[in-house]
Formats: C-alpha cells, structure tokens, sequence
C-alpha cells in the first residue's frame, strides 16, 4: 500500500535491536492471526526499515519473536519491490553466489556470504493468503538472509569459524568503546 508523500507517517518507529540480543538467536512464532493490527505493524515494519537505511528486516529484529520479514531491494524506488512476507518457506534454492552481506543487527560489520543464487519462497501475505515469490541475486540473498532471522540465525553464522571470531573481536572492541 502506498502513501502519499506529503502525509507523514504516524505509526510506530521500531528500534533495531543488536545482536547478542537473545531475541535474534530464538525461532520466531508462527502467525495465525491476520487482522488490523498485523497490517499496522507490516507497515512500522517498512517504515522502520527505511529510517534504519535497511532494504529487509525481520519481526525477531524489533525484539517481535515472529515469523514476520518485509523486503524493498529498490529502497522505495519501485513500489512493486515491497514485500511483506508472512511464515515464509523456501520452497526451492538453486546455484551459488557469494556477495558481501550486512545486517542492521550488526552494524558496520560486512562479509561474503555463500547464498544460493536463486530462491523460490512460499508466504502468507497480510490478509494471510498464500503467494509465491521468486528471487535472483540480491532479492535472493535478501530473502535467505531474513528468512535465516526468522530461524534465529545470521550472517555471521554462516562464515567460517576464524572470519566470525575476528568479527566478534571487532564487535566486542566496538562494546568497549562505547560504539556498539
Ligand atoms: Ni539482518
């Protein structure tokens, strides 16, 4: 649903929460209540990911336990590009790319990460009918990297042992600092 540019928004910011917040490393719930203030909070969603800079977020981000991700690869460019994806699956993964990816749960870390090059997703949208969506490229890695947040995992998971250990050196360096 688009809004009018000139209208500001008026629901909700949510905070990004970082990780270790254990939150990030839980399973989210299913949802099986699709009613109005499901569709508000799809909306928060999208408009905190935009405050935060983010082309994806997912609920357990906003410290919301549930399986809940929205996605825009063109960050508002085209309205088509939004998608909130509802107790998403993948239903078919094919191919390998390997990009650097980040996460607003860990802010200024980036690393490669092996993805495959192409997904087809099963969801439930709002109104809680089923949709496929199928990705290539960075709409692919977007939805495994936020699929992987609904399934309690990051990207940092998915490195190797010595890269996610001098992340965690890096990350806690920026604790001390007060940077974190
Ligand atoms: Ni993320």
């Amino acid at each position: 649903m688009a809004k009018k540019a000139d209208k500001p928004y008026t629901g909700q910011i949510h905070q990004v929460v970082k990780w270790p917040e254990p939150v990030l490393a839980q399973r989210g719930d299913e949802v099986t209540v699709f009613d109005d203030a499901l569709k508000q909070l799809v909306e928060e969603m999208f408009e905190s990911m935009y405050i935060a800079q983010g082309i994806g977020l997912a609920a357990p981000q906003i410290a919301m336990s549930k399986r809940i991700t929205v996605i825009d690869v063109s960050f508002k460019k085209n309205p088509s590009d939004k998608l909130a994806l509802i107790n998403p699956e993948i239903i078919h993964a094919e191919g390998r790319q390997v990009e650097e990816e980040g996460c607003l749960s860990l802010p200024e870390i980036r690393e490669k990460v092996v993805r495959a090059a192409k997904v087809r997703v099963k969801a439930q949208d709002v109104t809680g009918k089923w949709f496929e969506v199928e990705g290539e490229e960075l709409l692919s890695r977007a939805l495994q990297h936020e699929i992987d947040h609904l399934d309690g995992v990051l990207f940092i998971d998915r490195i190797s042992r010595l890269k996610r250990e001098l992340v965690l050196r890096k990350i806690r360096k920026m604790q001390k600092n007060g940077e974190w």
